[in-house]
Order: structure tokens, then sequence, then C-alpha cells
């Protein structure tokens, strides 16, 4: 139903208008309990799966940035979600780059986004996370800085929304290339040191760029080593075009900068996966992200190396269901 009805009439709308109607009947949705029951039951999956001190029921994901706000993640979890990542969250509200800047390519199955980390800053965050501390599903917060923050303000800003978080999410996942390879140090070095006063241990992932190159990979594994994070996020999105074949150039210059996820990946994320697989599976929770569209995708990207899964285009192109297919699949 939702590729022949659901998907070409919401195809018609913008993509952040679509984002925001989602929303909007998500909140509406959360009051209508036998609504939730019957989609809680039909999507359920059972799946467990132990890692680095975290149950999960299922070992597919929602990635960073569907929903930045932490505004609707508990009814996302119905879906069948093992985990979901909230934010980009920053110290104060953002409001991102200016619209429009996601754009939808059909053909190619694939998003181009620049948005920035628009979301309503930690403290609003902070709220709608304590209304849902009984969770079945593991919740992760993805932080960054203010987008003014320079200097030391840049590892205040990471270290503020840590110690704020930290009693209330599951673990924390930080963007390895959103800041200066320097300050990245200093950030892990500040979190990873608040971590050891704390009473419980959360785990801190790095998440990769799909375009790292490998000398890039050696040194944020060491650096990972030396600050004892705990896993990877591999990958975000792609600055590459090429594997946008319906693209044409004209309407890339048209649509301007920003980076592709979905299907445009191609096999970056698989790659940088399976490097991961060769050299750090079993010291590193290694979470496979970017460009798994497929059931297939999915099972190809566990056989990579992958521990877990996370997905944001799949959930758009392909609905709902493909979280209980690819969590299905994967547990085969
Ligand atoms: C519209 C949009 C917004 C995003 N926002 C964020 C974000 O705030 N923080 C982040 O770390 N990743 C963000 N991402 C990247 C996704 O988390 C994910 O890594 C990327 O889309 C690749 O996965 P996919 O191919 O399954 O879409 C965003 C992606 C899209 C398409």
């Amino acid at each position: 139903m939702y590729n022949s009805i659901i998907r070409p009439l919401l195809f018609r709308i913008d993509p952040e208008n679509v984002h925001d109607i989602l929303f909007t009947g998500l909140s509406a949705y959360r009051h209508i309990s036998p609504m939730r029951s019957f989609i809680k039951q039909n999507s359920k999956v059972c799946c467990p799966f132990m890692i680095k001190e975290m149950m999960l029921s299922s070992r597919v994901g929602l990635a960073a940035g569907f929903d930045k706000e932490a505004k609707a993640f508990d009814e996302l979890s119905d879906f069948g979600f093992g985990f979901i990542e909230i934010g980009t969250v920053t110290p104060s509200p953002q409001s991102g780059n200016p619209k429009p800047r996601i754009f939808r390519l059909i053909k190619d199955e694939s998003l181009i986004s620049r948005t920035g980390f628009n979301n309503p800053g930690v403290d609003i965050v902070l709220e709608r996370v304590k209304k849902h501390l009984n969770r079945s599903y593991r919740l992760g917060a993805n932080i960054n800085r203010d987008s003014t923050s320079t200097g030391q303000a840049i590892i205040d800003d990471f270290a503020l929304v840590f110690n704020k978080l930290y009693d209330y999410v599951d673990y924390f996942t930080i963007n390895w290339g959103s800041i200066e390879g320097a300050d990245f140090e200093r950030v892990l070095k500040t979190l990873t040191e608040i971590r050891k006063e704390k009473s419980s241990e959360k785990n801190i992932i790095i998440k990769l760029p799909a375009d790292i190159q490998q000398d890039g990979l050696l040194s944020v594994i060491m650096m990972a080593r030396k600050y004892q994070a705990n896993g990877f996020i591999a990958t975000g999105p792609t600055m590459d075009r090429s594997n946008l074949i319906c693209l044409s150039k004209t309407e890339s210059n048209k649509i301007g900068t920003g980076g592709v996820s979905g299907k445009g990946i191609g096999d970056k994320s698989k790659k940088i996966v399976q490097f991961l697989g060769e050299n750090v599976k079993g010291e590193f929770i290694i979470i496979g992200a970017g460009g798994i569209m497929s059931v297939q995708d999915a099972v190809d990207m566990i056989k990579a190396g992958a521990d877990l899964i996370q997905i944001y285009s799949a959930f758009i192109f392909d609905g709902p269901k493909i979280v209980e297919k690819m969590s299905k699949a994967i547990a085969k």
C-alpha cells in the first residue's frame, strides 16, 4: 500500500513539508491507543541482540536527522526499530540552513540535503526525552556544537549537551569531520573524561563521512582506541554525485551543495564497514549506514562486518514495513 498509494501522494509534496505532515500525524497517532497497539503488534520483531552492554530488540535503527527535534522517537519505535538516534542536538536552538534544503531524487532513490543542525536546543530535547524513560528500544543522541561557537566554546558545547542528556539516553554519537581534527580529539578526550566521573558508562560512537580516506580512517581508529570510544557509524552522506545517474548536470547545479543519501552513496559505506570489519571487529561496535535501501543491502552490510545497521532514506522510499523486513532477514 505504501509504494502504490501513499508514496505517490507524498512524493508530490516538498520533502520537508512531508516531514512536517508525518510528525503532525505521529502526534495525533500518539493518542489513538488501539491504532498504536495494532501497529506495534504488526511491526513487532523479536530478534534480540546484545552488544557492549546494550540489549536490542532488532539490529535495525533509525539514523540521525529523521527526528532531529526528538518529537516522535517513541512513536517511530513502534515500526520495529531496535534503536533510534535523535538529533543532531546542539546547546541552543538552531534554525539550520535556508530552505529548500532537502531534495528528493526519485529515479535515483536518493536525497540531497544540507539541512544543517536545525533543532530546538538541548533543553527542549531533554524535556521530550524525559517523557519516555521506560523504553523497549535504545535511544542515542547525536550531538554537536552551536554553529557560532569557536575555540574552547566548541568543547564546552559538546560537554554541556553530553552532561545534560547523559542520564537519559543509551549512547552518544559525534560526527567526525563536522569539526576540525584537533578540536575533534579534544572533544573526544573531554567526553570520555566526563564519562569516567559518571556512575554508568554510556557508549560513545563516532560517525564517519562516506568520503573518508584510508589515512583518515586509520587516524580515527587510533583516536578511538586512545580515548576508548566504543564504536563507529559507517557512514553519513557522500559529497560525490557520480552514482546519481538520472540527475543531469543542470539539475545538480540548480540544487546546489549538499550531501547525497540513499542509493547514490553506492558501495562507499559498505567498503568502509568491510575495512572496519577486517580491522576492528569485536573491539568496536560497527554500525553500517548509508545506502541501505533494500533487504539484500541490509543483509550484505551485516555480511560485510556490521553489527547493527541504521537507515534513513529506505524508510522514506520504502515505507515503515522495510524495518521489520530487514530485521527478520538479518536475524535469519
Ligand atoms: C534530510 C537529512 C537530514 C540529516 N540530518 C542529519 C543530522 O542532523 N545528523 C547526522 O549525523 N546525520 C544526518 N543525516 C544523515 C543520516 O543520518 C544518514 O547518515 C544518511 O542519510 C545516510 O543514510 P541513508 O543512506 O540510509 O539515508 C541526515 C540525512 C538526511 C537525508
